[in-house]
């Protein structure tokens, strides 16, 4: 161990400070899945991802089993935008989910990954014109959020000389507030209901399906209880007026992952729904107001729940000092650059191996030269060494996609397999990443 300078700090040795207790028990993780962390980073350099592909495949078991035990036609959308990771993305695929995106990139990965239009649903509340055009040429499930879509589509079909099926998104009142209501249209205003009677009297579009995504880490399932029972409802309405055959309804993602909240005082094993409770709240509705007639096809695009706890960061601590206040520092060499949700997620930070001493509460910052890139504001460790690995988990949602270029390279990520075998499945970038698409103007060129 490097010597460091004394400092006088006051230890509650007998009992609990209201930081906790200086004796607590450290969490230590050597390894993922069997391979050892030290192994790992020598071989793919630090920070670095790590996913684990049993976890993901243990995770959709269960999730499925919970809806397939419980309804016969159940179709799950892999989420792209929750990590579109192409081997991620093509586990999500052998286990047979379709792919759920919300952009033309998002739908191009997928086309180049092998999936067909027919098993590509397509939401979000921009889709270009052109986009929208391929996907309706290759037969996608199109996902309308806004008026003008209906115009974009109904000249798409009347150059196409033919109908187009077509679902809409709803947005509505379940309970979990601030409401998503800005995508889709409404279902309490009766916004949904005239949407739909506009595409009936359009003649152009035939409506398929209903679609909402009513938000995300959602901790009631009975939300999703009212969600499906207000897109049943819609459903018997237009079937009845219109004589439509709505075919499948889709109640998006939202599913919680087992991250902890900032603020929330208790566990997330505590207040995360089961897969029961979500599967059970949203059959329960179904069966509730099918009203005799055949079942329309459930389709669910959960994202977070499935990836975020089989996702492992991986970094090192590059060096540490004393604040004024006397608290302890660390700089990590991955910060808020990689890690977009430690904004509202109190992360699981683990050891690599016992370190002797008291815990102290300690403040962990990442490598980026900005006073907002903290990790964790307050964390009681023991002295930890420099090149000590931290593994901070779960980072599987939302990290990788939208983890940023800036000030450092993003870094590699690695799939380890079900045989513990670890497989790079994104290189970490250099300098070439980064410049591949610009462009220096000739007379602006350093001569
Ligand atoms: C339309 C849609 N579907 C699915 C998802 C996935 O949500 P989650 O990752 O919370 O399951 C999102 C994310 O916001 C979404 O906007």
């Amino acid at each position: 161990m490097s010597y460091t300078k004394p400092t006088i700090n006051r230890v509650d040795f007998a009992m609990m400070s209201k930081y906790g207790s200086p004796h607590k028990t450290q969490k230590v993780r050597s390894s993922i899945d069997g391979v050892d962390l030290h192994e790992l980073t020598k071989e793919y350099g630090s920070p670095l991802f790590v996913f684990s592909q049993r976890d993901i495949e243990d995770k959709y078991r269960v999730l499925k089993d919970a809806f397939s035990s419980r309804y016969p036609n159940v179709q799950f959308g892999w989420s792209y935008k929750t990590n579109y990771l192409n081997a991620i993305c093509s586990i999500f695929h052998n286990l047979g989910s379709c792919a759920e995106v919300v952009s033309e990139f998002e739908y191009q990965k997928a086309r180049a990954l092998g999936i067909e239009g027919k098993d590509i649903i397509f939401n979000g509340p921009y889709k270009p014109k052109e986009a929208l055009r391929v996907a309706v040429e290759e037969g996608a499930k199109i996902h309308i959020d806004h008026l003008f879509e209906i115009n974009d589509l109904e000249e798409i079909a009347k150059e196409l000389g033919r109908t187009i099926p077509v679902a809409i998104r709803v947005n509505m009142d379940t309970g979990i507030y601030p409401q998503w209501s800005r995508f889709g249209f409404n279902y309490e205003s009766g916004e949904a209901y005239d949407a739909i009677k506009r595409i009936h009297s359009g003649g152009l579009l035939k409506l398929t399906g209903l679609h909402s995504h009513i938000g995300t880490f959602m901790l009631e399932a009975k939300a999703y209880g009212m969600e499906t029972a207000k897109l049943m409802q819609l459903k018997n309405r237009v079937e009845k007026e219109f004589g439509y055959e709505i075919e499948y309804i889709d109640i998006g993602g939202g599913f919680a992952s087992k991250n902890r909240l900032k603020g929330v005082y208790q566990s997330p094993e505590v207040i995360v729904p089961t897969a029961d409770d979500y599967a059970q709240a949203i059959t329960d509705a179904i069966y509730s107001y099918s009203n005799g007639k055949p079942l329309p096809k459930l389709y669910l695009e959960t994202g977070r729940h499935l990836i975020d706890e089989a996702g492992y960061l991986l970094t090192t601590v590059e060096s540490f000092k004393r604040f004024p206040d006397a608290k302890k520092g660390y700089v990590l060499d991955a910060g808020v650059n990689l890690l977009y949700t430690s904004t509202w997620y109190d992360f699981n930070i683990e050891l690599d191996r016992h370190y002797n001493g008291l815990n102290e509460a300690s403040m962990l910052n990442g490598p980026l030269c900005m006073n907002i890139d903290i990790i964790s504001e307050h964390i009681m460790l023991p002295p930890l060494d420099r090149g000590t690995i931290l593994t901070i988990s779960p980072v599987g949602a939302y990290n990788v996609t939208q983890s940023m270029q800036f000030i450092r390279y993003r870094p590699a990520v690695v799939l380890i397999d079900n045989e513990g075998k670890s497989h790079l499945i994104k290189e970490k970038e250099n300098l070439e990443t980064i410049n591949q698409n610009e462009v220096i103007p000739e007379h602006i060129k350093i001569k």
